[in-house]
C-alpha cells in the first residue's frame, strides 16, 4: 500500500496508522541525508505557513521557520499578543480567514480544541505545534532519534520518567502504541496519564505488539533501551511548581537512575527546554549517554518531513 498524506493535518498520533508514521520517519531520515549536501532543495517556494503561537517556544518555532524558510516558503509568525485569536474573533472565523491566505498553519497554545476548530475551518493542513494534551511532532523527533541510535524502535523500550499525565508523556505512549514499542511510564500516582487516553492505547498496543505500562517504582528502568525525561513543571502549569518539586523528586534522572538499567549503552533523551538540577542533572544530559542535541535538531527534519508528505504529496 503507498501512503499518501497530501492535505492532512497532524493533530494527534491518534489519526494515523502505524504505516503512515513509519513513512514519515523514513521521509525524516532521508531529509537529514539531504540537509548534508551543499545545495538545499527549493521544495516550498510559493507557500506561506502561519506559525501561530500562544505559548512560547524555542526548537518548534525556529525548526518551522528553517525548515520551510530555507527550502522558499514564506513562515509568518504571529503570536496571539498580536492577532485576533479568541479574544475579538472566534478560532473559527480565525481559521476561515488565514486559510484563504496560507498554504498551512501550525499552532502552540493551551487546548486541543483550538487546533482542531483551526483544522475544521480552515481547509488547509494544520500542525499541532503542543497544545495541553499532546506534541506530536516532538514524539516523531524522539522516535527518530531512537532509531537513529539503536535501530528500528519496534520492540525497544522506552522508559519515561518524570510527570507522567504531560503531552509529552501522552504523544510517546500514543506513537509507542502506533509503532510497537514497549512504553513504560514511570510516575508518581498523582500524575499517571489519564484512564482515556490509556483506554485509547490499549488496543493499539495489543495490535502493534508494544506493551504499555505505568508504575511508580523506579526500578522498573532495568534493562531500558532509552530514559526520558521532561520537566516538572509544563507552561501554563506554574501555580503546580511546588508540588511537582515534592512528588516528583524522587524521580530525577541521575547517574544512579541510569545504571539502574543495569547496561552502559541506554540512551537519554530530553525534549527540552531542560531544568538541570531538578529533572535531570547536568552529567546526564550533557553526558556522553545523551541524545537530547540530536533529538533537538532532528525537530527540524521531522518537522520538514512533515509538511513536504502534506503539502507536497512527497
Ligand atoms: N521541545 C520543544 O518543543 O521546545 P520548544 O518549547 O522550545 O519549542
Ligand atoms: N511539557 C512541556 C514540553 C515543552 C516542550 C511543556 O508543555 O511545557
Amino acid at each position: 500500500m503507498s501512503v499518501t498524506l497530501q492535505g492532512r493535518s497532524l493533530l494527534t498520533w491518534l489519526d494515523y496508522s502505524g504505516e503512515e508514521i513509519r513513512y514519515l520517519l523514513d521521509l525524516s531520515k532521508q531529509v537529514k541525508a539531504e540537509s548534508k549536501n551543499a545545495k538545499t532543495p527549493q521544495r516550498f517556494i510559493g507557500k506561506t505557513i502561519a506559525l501561530l503561537f500562544e505559548k512560547r517556544s524555542t526548537r518548534t518555532r525556529c525548526a518551522f521557520e528553517t525548515a520551510f524558510g530555507e527550502e522558499g516558503g514564506h513562515p509568518v509568525f504571529l503570536s496571539t499578543a498580536d492577532i485576533q485569536l479568541g479574544a475579538k474573533e472566534s478560532i473559527e472565523d480565525t481559521a476561515r480567514v488565514l486559510g484563504r491566505m496560507f498554504s498551512a498553519i501550525q499552532f502552540r497554545g493551551f487546548k486541543q480544541e483550538t487546533v482542531e476548530t483551526l483544522a475544521k475551518y480552515s481547509g488547509v493542513p494544520v500542525y499541532n505545534g503542543l497544545t495541553d494534551q499532546f506534541h506530536p511532532t516532538q514524539a516523531l523527533a524522539d522516535i527518530m532519534t531512537l532509531e537513529e541510535s539503536l535501530g528500528p524502535s519496534k520492540g525497544k523500550t522506552l522508559c519515561f520518567v518524570g510527570d507522567g499525565r504531560n503531552n509529552v508523556a501522552r504523544s510517546l505512549m500514543v506513537i509507542c502504541a502506533k509503532l510497537g514499542v514497549h512504553f513504560t511510564v514511570i510516575t508518581p500516582q498523582e500524575l499517571n496519564p489519564d484512564a482515556a487516553l490509556q483506554a485509547c492505547c490499549a488496543p493499539l498496543a495489543a495490535a502493534s505488539g508494544a506493551k504499555i505500562a505505568i508504575t511508580a517504582d523506579t526500578a522498573a528502568v532495568a534493562g531500558a533501551d532509552a530514559i526520558y525525561t521532561d520537566v516538572w513543571t509544563s507552561m501554563g502549569e506554574e501555580d503546580k511548581k511546588e508540588e511537582r518539586k515534592r512528588l516528583l523528586s524522587p524521580y530525577q534522572v541521575n547517574q544512579a537512575l541510569m545504571d539502574k538499567t543495569g547496561r552502559t549503552d541506554s540512551i537519554f533523551l530530553h525534549c527540552l527546554p531542560a531544568v538541570k538540577g531538578e529533572e535531570v542533572t547536568a552529567g546526564v544530559i550533557d553526558g556522553p549517554q545523551s541524545r537530547a542535541w540530536d533529538e533537538a535538531e532532528n525537530r527540524k527534519h521531522t518537522i520538514k518531513a512533515i509538511m513536504l508528505a502534506t503539502l507536497n504529496n512527497a
